[in-house]
């Protein structure tokens, strides 16, 4: 089984489709506001280049996409492709944000590239062996001065 893939991952491919509904439900609402404060506390700007590691539906990469404008881009990396599928479908017409089927233990080819990354609910999803080298990549892959918020789940 390649690294990053697991039943869970299969299971988010389940849930895909009704995921950001039933997470608001069953957190009273407390899911969507965490992701609000996480952008919020990214505090992206017109013209910026974010990336959402392992971004799910894609929820939050379409506020950031807003923020950041026609001339911004963001880009929202998941492993589990009926995410990305939802994600596209949801939010692929924005226009300034592009989604990719990727598992982020895998080397990517940004370097230098983003202004700030946003990550939610997902370095505990990634196995244990993996996470070191991705906020390695995270960190090559940002502009000098850059920011990159992301909470834990222990
Ligand atoms: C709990 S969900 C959070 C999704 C989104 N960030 C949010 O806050 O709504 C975790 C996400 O991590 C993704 N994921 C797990 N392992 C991954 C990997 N190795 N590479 C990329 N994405 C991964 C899953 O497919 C899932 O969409």
């Amino acid at each position: 089984m390649p690294i990053g893939c697991n039943h869970r991952v299969d299971s988010f491919g389940k849930v895909a489709p009704c995921y950001d509904a039933v997470l608001d439900l069953v957190t009273f609402g407390t899911y969507a506001r965490f992701l609000k404060r996480a952008v919020k506390i990214l505090a992206p700007r017109k013209g910026e280049r974010i990336l959402d590691l392992c971004s799910g539906t894609g929820r939050a990469a379409s506020w950031v996409a807003y923020a950041v404008g026609k001339d911004g881009e963001v880009v929202g990396m998941d492993i589990c492709e009926r995410m990305v599928e939802v994600a596209k479908a949801r939010y692929g017409k924005i226009g300034n944000v592009t989604f990719l089927e990727k598992n982020v233990t895998q080397p990517w080819d940004e370097q230098s590239h983003f202004d700030g990354i946003l990550t939610s609910f997902a370095l505990h999803e990634l196995p244990e062996t993996g996470r070191l080298g991705v906020l390695g990549q995270s960190y090559h892959s940002l502009h000098p001065h850059s920011f990159f918020p992301c909470s834990f789940k222990s």
